[in-house]
């Protein structure tokens, strides 16, 4: 009904990984264009990208593994890295499609080192992808590091990407052997103001039938004061600034709107503290 009222299609600031509304900002354009190069041309390893909560680590993700060419990679998507050594080879193990995982660690091991060896003889290029890698405890850390020892004279055998909050960083600071690993690490930053402004109106383009300007400039100000670029508040302040403009039978967007929005948001949020 809401988006009926403002001449949508679709409901543009859901917080979910949909590419269909992916906007490229700068940073993610080169965090997105360096992962890439360093999967096909160098093929070197971990990369790492480290960004605040809610800047779309998990969006690139989606969009790194949707890009890569099925009949080229082999992709394995690790969400919840909260596991043990075990667990989390067994995870990859099935994540890239085995079944049924061994259980002793020796054996495990085999089964992942076949699983890489069989890739490479089928030219494919085995990915790994963890998301939330801030979560990792050491001992997996060291798994990570250990699976970067499978090589070819000129390449890994397993490419790695870990995502995750600045914590991540800390985590590994101290780790040397884990450093040295690490082939790119790019931080993901949020967005510009202008950059809040061209978000926003890619978000109501992708969702729109009809054209016409729905959040004034002064608003959209407004919102990148409070979000400051952070994609996921940024959706999460439009989302509720459409429904009150509904309720409130406006037809533009205005600053005052943003501010009460806002406050709401704020009350909620200390409630929750
Ligand atoms: N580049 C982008 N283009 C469009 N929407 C984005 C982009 N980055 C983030 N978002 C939106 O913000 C939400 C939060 O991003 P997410 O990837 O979950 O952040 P993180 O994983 O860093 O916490 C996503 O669900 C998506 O709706
Ligand atoms: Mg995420």
């Amino acid at each position: 009904m809401i988006e009926k009222y403002w001449g949508l299609k679709l409901k543009p600031f859901l917080n979910t990984p949909d590419l269909k509304f992916l906007y490229p900002s700068s940073e993610y354009t080169e965090s997105f264009a360096r992962l890439i190069y360093n999967i096909k041309e160098i093929k070197g390893g971990i990369a790492l990208i480290i960004g605040e909560i809610g800047t779309g680590k998990t969006m690139l993700l989606r969009s790194i593994a949707s890009t890569l060419e099925k009949d080229k990679f082999k992709i394995a998507t690790i969400i919840n890295p909260v596991l043990t050594p075990n667990q989390f080879l067994c995870n990859a193990i099935q994540s890239f499609g085995e079944e049924n995982p061994a259980r002793s660690k020796f054996r495990i091991l085999r089964q992942l080192e076949k699983i890489l060896y069989a890739g490479k003889n089928e030219g494919l290029t085995l990915t790994l992808l963890i998301d939330e890698a801030q979560l990792l405890c050491r001992r997996v850390l060291e798994e990570i590091r250990l699976l970067s020892n499978y090589e070819t004279e000129d390449s890994k055998l397993l490419q790695i990407i870990l995502f995750g909050q600045p914590e991540l960083d800390k985590k590994i600071k101290d780790f040397k052997a884990f450093l040295q690993r690490i082939a790119i690490r790019y931080h993901l930053g949020p967005l510009s103001q202008k950059e809040t402004e061209e978000y926003i109106n890619h978000r109501l383009k992708i969702a729109k039938g009809v054209k016409r300007q729905i959040f004034d400039k002064r608003s959209i100000r407004e919102i990148y004061r409070f979000s400051k670029g952070i994609p996921r508040l940024i959706n999460h302040i439009c989302q509720n600034a459409l429904f009150v403009g509904y309720s409130q039978n406006v037809k533009l967007i205005t600053k005052d709107i943003i501010c009460d929005v806002v406050n709401e948001l704020m009350v909620e949020s200390d409630a929750k503290d």
